[in-house]
């Protein structure tokens, strides 16, 4: 009898247990092959062109892959994209993709996906100070190397001048990366004293109108008398060419830029901006959704690199970026259908 009743207990007790081992695993390791995948995408803002085609190509990879997209843009305010995740996580995501407004005030959204068992990847911009799954970006030290080399070897007398430089939004952690790549490269001109920055500053939340009020104050102090603005991205060149043409100066300053935006396209084609860094999107969608979806179904994850959030090294996928200018603009941006020749040329006398 006795022996009976022990084996009993002891079927229950196993049972109990593994019961709860499941539940603390998250959803992950329940999803079996049938069961939708549903991605909580958290966006910084819409406001930008990159931001839409992002969430478009995403959206179409994910769905290619079987799964859905809760989408949520939080219009570049932190208390907002902090409940966004939190509706996200209520309407029981999966996985969650963030692009974070503020790097630093996003880390409390990955302690609260963790505390519900929901994995989470930084999409373009880096979440610190947390136990981040994942980042997928491109490299974005690189960029700003590039940015600041095509202006080195394109001044009027190479290696030398006077220049204007705009940074992105101070909250965002690529804004500072961008700045170290360009600092990289510009250091010893200004060691030399070859290359003089004359005026710089930090466009808050990557607006348009910000850029233009730094140009409009430089202008102010120096009238015509610099030589090139190192803008960070094609946003912010926007705003210094408007500053520009007020005065009459577009077309005569070299101007860089970032995201090849149709507009940047347009504006390079027809002199007023010098050069962009083309971020081929379809890449980062492509590869942002598939591992969203194998890190939903707890399936393995590679990611040969590493970036440190100021917490741990977090498993990175970082992609290649390129340099457009007019010269390779048809064999780069249009080539790879990101802009359509007739849209970049519309209004320009094409080549
Ligand atoms: C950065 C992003 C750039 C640019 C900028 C403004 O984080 O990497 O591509 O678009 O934000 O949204």
């Amino acid at each position: 009898m006795k022996l009976r009743v022990l084996i009993v207990l002891v079927s229950c007790v196993l049972s109990v247990i593994t019961g709860l081992v499941l539940a603390r695993g998250g959803s992950a390791t329940e999803k079996s092959e049938d069961d939708t995948v549903v991605i909580g995408l958290s966006l910084d803002t819409l406001k930008e062109a990159r931001w839409q085609t992002d969430r478009d190509l995403f959206v179409k990879r994910a769905g290619e892959l079987g799964a859905k997209v809760l989408v949520q843009s939080a219009n570049s305010d932190d208390a907002r994209q902090v409940s966004d995740v939190e509706k996200l996580i209520t309407n029981q995501v999966d996985v969650l993709v963030v692009v974070p407004h503020d790097g630093t005030a996003m880390a409390k959204a990955v302690r609260m996906a963790h505390d519900a068992g929901v994995p989470v990847i930084a999409y373009d911009r880096i979440i610190r100070d947390s136990d981040l799954d994942l980042y997928v970006s491109f490299d974005n030290v690189r960029v700003g190397r590039m940015q600041a080399q095509y202006l080195v070897d394109h001044l009027p007398t190479p290696g030398k001048g006077r220049i204007i430089r705009i940074y992105g939004s101070k909250t965002d952690n690529n804004a500072k990366l961008f700045k170290q790549g360009q600092d990289e490269v510009l250091e010893p001109y200004i060691k030399r004293g070859d290359i003089e920055v004359i005026f710089e500053d930090w466009a808050e939340d990557w607006k348009q109108e910000n850029a233009k009020k730094i140009v409009n104050a430089a202008i102010t102090k120096y009238q015509d008398n610099f030589d090139a603005i190192l803008a960070s991205n094609d946003g912010t060149a926007g705003g210094a060419i408007q500053a520009l043409l007020e005065e009459g100066y577009a077309g005569k300053k070299l101007v860089t830029g970032q995201d090849a935006e149709l507009v940047a396209c347009q504006r390079i084609v027809q002199g007023t901006q010098s050069m962009t860094i083309y971020k081929p999107l379809k890449t980062l969608a492509t590869k942002g959704a598939e591992l969203a979806v194998k890190l939903a179904k707890g399936q393995p994850v590679v990611a040969t690199q590493t970036v440190n959030n100021g917490k741990i090294d977090v498993p990175a996928a970082l992609n290649d970026v390129i340099t457009v200018t007019r010269e390779n603009i048809d064999k780069t941006v249009i080539a790879d259908g990101f802009h359509s020749r007739e849209d970049v040329y519309r209004g320009t006398a094409a080549k």
